[in-house]
């Protein structure tokens, strides 16, 4: 059996605000998985392109991504709601989603070996970079609930902010998302549906870890 097929994987979409950032931490944190969550990435090269409008192009894309080290994007400023709009337009380009793909399947198959697998999230996890992961899931909450969620994050950040601008961001960003060509947001039929609307962080995370449970358990993985 090679590595691939030892470690835990696992894969998540979202659209914005959903918490499936908050769980897939929850999730790396149980089960000593490394994890990546891709919005960052698109988030790095919106970012790349609101700063350097001039010398934007793939080429430039591509020598940053080569030298891009995981810590670099911890960096605050991508939480920014515009670098979020600007990742959101950049993200249509399957040209840049092709850049980015290596850096992805390298941290999904390929953790350092401290880990014992990987859980990545973003909006083509469970179609497209992990077609094969262990486990998928989609997770979900109502427009509104996500709003007010992110309304409340960037008050916590001291960001000033209004409801209806964040409503209307991410309505803005799940069309783009959506309806893009390449690369689209949708669940895909073999993932767990998860609504967080009603759901507390912690309950949710239960609800997951159960479900990872029992097959890890059958497997014989625990
Ligand atoms: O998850 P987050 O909101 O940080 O993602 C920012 C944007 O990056 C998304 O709105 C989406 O357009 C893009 N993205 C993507 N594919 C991913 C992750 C994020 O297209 N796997």
């Amino acid at each position: 059996m090679n590595k691939k097929n030892k470690i835990i994987t696992i894969a998540i979409d979202s659209p914005a605000a959903a918490g499936a950032g908050t769980q897939a931490k929850f999730i790396a944190s149980e089960y000593n998985l490394l994890y990546l969550d891709t919005g960052k990435i698109y988030r790095y090269i919106g970012n790349l392109r609101l700063k350097n409008s001039k010398n934007f192009n793939l080429n430039f894309i591509k020598k940053k991504i080569n030298k891009l080290n995981i810590n670099e994007l911890k960096n605050k400023h991508l939480l920014e709601d515009n670098v979020a709009k600007s990742a959101s337009i950049i993200a249509r380009n399957i040209k840049i989603r092709n850049l980015v793909k290596n850096f992805q399947l390298r941290c999904a198959y390929n953790p350092p070996s401290k880990y014992s697998g990987s859980v990545l999230d973003g909006r083509d996890i469970t179609s497209v970079i992990m077609k094969n992961a262990m486990f998928k899931f989609y997770i979900t909450a109502n427009i509104e609930v996500r709003a007010k969620r992110r309304f409340l994050e960037f008050k916590k950040m001291k960001k000033k902010v209004n409801f209806n601008d964040v409503l209307k961001s991410l309505k803005y960003r799940d069309y783009l998302d959506k309806n893009r060509k390449h690369s689209p947001l949708k669940k895909t039929k073999d993932s767990i549906l998860i609504n967080t609307s009603k759901l507390s962080k912690k309950a949710c995370f239960y609800k997951i870890k159960a479900i990872i449970d029992k097959k890890l358990k059958i497997n014989g993985n625990i």
